[in-house]
């Protein structure tokens, strides 16, 4: 019996090493891993920039508090808001951390401009925020949050991008709006452009904050973050997953404006932002900032897409949808879902399910063409053994 608790339902499976798009289990098997850690090791399995950076940083130093100035975290902030529309960085160690800590700041703002009543939160039904219990709350899906309560108060759900129910739901208490820009756990299901713009709107008639998750989506669409190409700019994004390639890293991207109530000791973290940290989110993003390496991303995106269109093309009653963008991808299933990932791992490929009967596929960004190639090969084979 295992001495870890039952959190999990483990597959009977342990890996022992991996590279770039692929994992070894323990037995030998070599897999095509479409996992990543969820949407983590964007760029793949011991990437060598990533592995020279871990060595050379763990023989300088590990750790130190943020009672002290940390080099790294101020060149990772200064780089991450150059290029956002972001004024300030807050570091975390997860995506949880990360949302928690913007709802923090959205109504510390508000308390900060002599607005306290306002401090409540307006997210989407199937949404997936973390798992603290604001956070949970946040969602508020009833299989996360049974058993946990008394509930955490300060959350309104309406539907996914139902634009008239949020303006119903908005009150002299709503502080902001927090969607994922592309629900993940829901089932890639992207909020569409139109939408992101009528959230905006909404927010800035009401004189409320925008936030959106990118804990999932950040890096992965062939933008930097997956509402780029909206045009609008939110007021906090949470960030965290792909940004550390595999070492727990989390952020919170802020404007300002945003900005004033967060004065020293009202956040902390002892983790977040260390040196080993931000050596390795400054090497993620020297890879994300070559030259066309964001193309790329989208050209492979639209590479996979059209090789799961065509399949499903062929077996409409195996699969019913593909989804999302760049390079986080969903299949929506017409057959169990389950059932259809068991006989991917038969033939040595790792998915990872989503609710609505979704497969989501997050290969890592330097993925080649050959792999898609042998991914889209995989899922070929699977409704051919299904139909
Ligand atoms: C959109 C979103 N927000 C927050 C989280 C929580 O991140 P973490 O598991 O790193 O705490 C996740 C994790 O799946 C997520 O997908």
């Amino acid at each position: 019996m295992s001495s870890v608790l039952g959190t999990y339902a483990r597959k009977d499976i342990a890996f022992t090493k991996g590279k770039g798009s692929y994992l070894f289990s323990d037995n030998g098997d070599k897999y095509l891993d479409f996992v990543q850690g969820i949407a983590t090791n964007i760029l793949g399995h011991c990437h060598e920039h990533l592995v020279k950076t871990i060595q050379e940083q763990s023989k300088k130093l590990w750790h130190v508090s943020n009672a002290f100035v940390i080099p790294d975290q101020e060149k990772l902030a200064k780089r991450l808001t150059d290029k956002t529309f972001a004024d300030f960085v807050c570091f975390q160690n997860s995506g949880t951390e990360a949302t928690e800590a913007s709802i923090k700041i959205a109504r510390k703002y508000f308390h900060k401009i002599g607005k306290p009543e306002k401090n409540r939160i307006i997210t989407f039904k199937g949404a997936f925020h973390g798992r603290t219990l604001a956070a949970l709350f946040a969602a508020n899906n009833p299989k996360h949050v049974e058993g946990f309560g008394p509930k955490v108060d300060g959350f309104d759900q309406v539907p996914f991008a139902d634009h008239e129910a949020i303006k119903k739901a908005i009150s002299k208490n709503t502080a902001a709006i927090m969607v994922e820009t592309i629900m993940g756990e829901g089932g890639i299901k992207v909020v569409p452009d139109f939408c992101l713009k009528g959230l905006r709107d909404l927010c800035d008639e009401n004189g409320i904050l925008l936030i959106l998750d990118e804990v999932q989506s950040a890096y992965r669409t062939g933008s930097f973050f997956a509402f780029d190409k909206s045009g609008i700019t939110p007021d906090i994004v949470p960030i965290a997953k792909g940004i550390g390639g595999g070492f727990p890293l989390g952020a919170c991207l802020l404007t300002k404006k945003v900005s004033v109530g967060m004065t020293p000791g009202t956040h902390g973290s002892t983790f977040g932002g260390n040196p080993l940290a931000m050596a390795v989110g400054n090497a993620v993003l020297d890879i994300i900032f070559e030259k066309n390496f964001l193309k790329n991303v989208e050209k492979k995106g639209e590479y996979l897409h059209k090789g799961l269109s065509n399949i499903k093309e062929k077996y409409p009653k195996i699969i019913q949808e593909i989804r999302g963008i760049g390079l986080i991808r969903g299949l929506k299933m017409v057959v169990d879902n389950t059932e259809f990932m068991k006989k991917l791992m038969d033939h040595k490929m790792l998915t990872v399910k989503a609710e609505e009967n979704v497969i989501r596929l997050f290969p890592p960004l330097v993925v080649s063409n050959i792999e898609l190639d042998e991914a889209i090969n995989k899922i070929e084979a699977v409704c051919k053994e299904m139909s």
